[in-house]
């Protein structure tokens, strides 16, 4: 079969793509014949699949080639310290791909070196769930620029030693992608790319084990469609159909897709809601033995035709289900995961001044395959999804507030209210999801008004507020993974509220944390007598430190140390890196072995350090 796909090369590029394959080849055929290999037309799907691949091949730009081979060379390039990511919509933060663009000195001036740029691509013609119901993976949406800009600025990023990464929706298509529109014009075979049952029977049996991702707006996990005269799988909202990966058209042509945007220069693939991408009765129908195979076979054909290119697994699911889409050495799978037990778990520490929690997060967090990491970040576009603690809020050890009965649910549904604002808190947020005061889902609101500068009336709450910021992006900067901020964050921006006034929008408070970047507040980023000002600059400073110290690459030794009091957490990065937070409202003594440079304070430090209410201390060995 890999005769299928050498033979559309030509003699120049043959060589080398034979050289892939050989590596490749024998992990795909059978991963896939695992898959669809009980089809009796596997061995001509797999023919045609090798065909296209190649197509795709060759049509790599030379510079994109190049790229690529430099990386094979390097495989770890992503992992050193100085990699620092952000994360923006392109219309909040540029107006469309050309403002961002323009932003590009920014973004460099911040030592950024990873864009992620949410949706861009053509969405569905009204609500879109902020574009992440796609309805063309070959076209840019029109509200924000054209094929043409996209290419501009991949070039202009890549210049700038800037990646982009590109959210790739593979669990659903929009109610008006191609495939959905020839299935409600009742195309057999478009029909059979998704989910469709006839009656009520199966979705029902489904539905016993299915969890629910909107409990509130979208309720239930199938929506009947007229025009298919049937009931649609549609895990999110129902104009977002998943696509149904039992069928071999569907993998192939969605692995076509991702390659041609890698064509286009698109270096890192954010791979939405991994977990949902086969559905077994008598289960959530997450995390199954095959969505990982899945997406290791889609790993494997990116390592043949586009070996630059890193895939990010977007799992929002408990920490033991996270090192799985980080694959294993003999089968890798993505290159990055997003870490959200640890996010969210800086968020319970910051609620509870208590680090158990967040220390069982660590605990349970193992050592990574080479060249694959985790993704730290303090806040995203969606909430803050506190279930995936569950296992960590009963077991942490504490004692007093976990309670194993309830798989830590109550404990999980008081750091929510906490956070919606509730029992004398500083935070300003929205619970989301959820109408049950004992059980949490998700809270919203961006990290400043989270961590109290919106409710803030003193210089002295301010200051506090803007520790705790630094507190968890300093513990996403020293954590030993890729860092993301998320845009806004850097400025201390606040929540945004105008999403109420927006009909299709107001039942979803996640747009409290989608504010257009705020013109002002950049202008004072470099004046410390300002917040934004003083957040930013603060921030830089972290990034430079680190840049500077390569104990704090991502796949640099990390030991949680056992020494320090519950409201503090001590990580050591190899032997002469120390980070100490306080994460509670008290000062904490922690007791230094031998002398010290604070690099954040410049100065010389020992014996016994009183770390201030929310201080963060980045110590290296003198
Ligand atoms: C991911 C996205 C989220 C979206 C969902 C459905 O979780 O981050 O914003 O609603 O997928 O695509």
């Amino acid at each position: 079969m890999s005769d299928r796909l050498l033979a559309v090369l030509s003699d120049e590029l043959r060589p080398l793509a034979a050289q892939r394959l050989a590596a490749a080849e024998p992990v795909l055929r059978r991963l896939l014949a695992g898959l669809y290999g009980e089809r009796a037309d596997f061995d001509a799907w797999l023919g045609e699949l090798m065909e296209s691949l190649g197509a795709l091949y060759a049509a790599r730009p030379a510079e994109l080639r190049a790229l690529d081979a430099q990386r094979v060379a390097q495989p770890d390039w992503f992992l050193n310290q100085r990699m620092l990511g952000y994360c923006a919509y392109v219309q909040n933060f540029g107006g469309d791909l050309n403002g961002v663009a323009a932003r590009i000195p920014y973004l460099r001036e911040l030592d950024i070196s990873y864009l992620h740029l949410l949706p861009f691509l053509r969405p569905r013609a009204g609500e879109n769930d902020g574009g992440f119901a796609v309805s063309s993976f070959d076209e840019v949406d029109p509200a924000l620029g054209s094929n043409a800009d996209l290419d501009a600025l991949t070039t202009q990023l890549r210049a700038a030693g800037i990646s982009l990464c590109s959210d790739f929706i593979l669990n659903h298509v929009a109610d008006d992608h191609a495939w959905a529109r020839a299935a409600k014009a009742g195309d057999a075979g478009a029909r059979a790319m998704f989910h469709v049952f006839s009656d009520r029977d199966m979705p029902d049996r489904y539905e016993r084990t299915l969890g629910q991702v909107f409990p509130q707006v979208a309720p239930g996990n199938f929506s009947f469609i007229e025009a298919l005269d049937g009931w649609a799988w549609t895990t999110f909202y129902p104009y977002q159909w998943d696509l149904n990966y039992a069928n071999p058209a569907v993998f192939a042509s969605m692995a076509a897709a991702l390659l041609r945007l890698a064509n286009r220069g698109i270096e890192v693939f954010r791979l939405d809601s991994t977990a949902f991408l086969w559905k077994r009765e008598g289960t959530n129908s997450m995390n199954q033995p095959e969505a990982h195979q899945l997406l290791q076979a889609l790993r494997a054909i990116v390592d043949i035709v586009a070996p630059g290119v890193l895939l990010k697994a977007e799992a929002i699911v408990p920490t033991r289900e996270l090192p799985a889409y980080l694959g294993s050495a003999e089968a890798p799978e993505c290159h990055i995961a997003y870490h959200s037990s640890l996010m969210a778990a800086g968020w319970v520490a910051l609620a509870e001044q208590d680090t158990g929690v967040l220390r069982e997060v660590i605990r349970n967090t193992p050592a990574l395959p080479a060249a694959a990491t985790w993704l730290s970040y303090v806040r995203c576009h969606d909430d803050i999804g506190w279930n995936v603690l569950r296992a960590e809020a009963s077991a942490d050890g504490s004692g007093g507030s976990g309670n194993a009965g309830d798989g830590g649910a109550v404990r999980l549904a008081r750091v929510a209210r906490f956070f919606s604002g509730a029992e004398g808190s500083y935070a300003i947020g929205a619970a989301f999801q959820s109408t049950d005061p004992n059980a949490a889902h998700g809270s919203n609101g961006m990290a400043a008004s989270l961590a109290g500068l919106q409710a803030a009336r003193t210089d002295e709450e301010r200051a506090l507020a803007l520790r705790r910021m630094l507190l968890l992006h300093g513990l996403a900067l020293s954590f030993g993974a890729l860092p993301v901020l998320y845009m806004g964050d850097e400025l201390a921006m606040e929540n945004d509220y105008s999403y109420q006034d927006r009909p299709q929008h107001a039942m979803d408070s996640r747009w409290l944390q989608r504010p257009v970047f705020d013109q002002q507040r950049w202008k004072h980023r470099y004046d410390v007598s300002t917040v934004p000002g003083t957040m930013h600059q603060a921030l830089a400073k972290l990034v430079r430190i680190r840049s500077r110290h390569d104990a704090l690459a991502a796949n640099a030794p990390r030991a949680l140390l056992a020494d320090a009091p519950d409201g503090m957490l001590a990580l050591a990065r190899g032997d002469r890196f120390l980070t100490l937070m306080n994460f509670s409202g008290q000062p904490q003594s922690y007791a230094l072995q031998g002398e010290w440079r604070d690099c954040v304070a410049e100065q010389a430090t020992g014996g016994t350090l009183v770390l201030e209410p929310y201080a963060t201390h980045w110590l290296e060995r003198e």
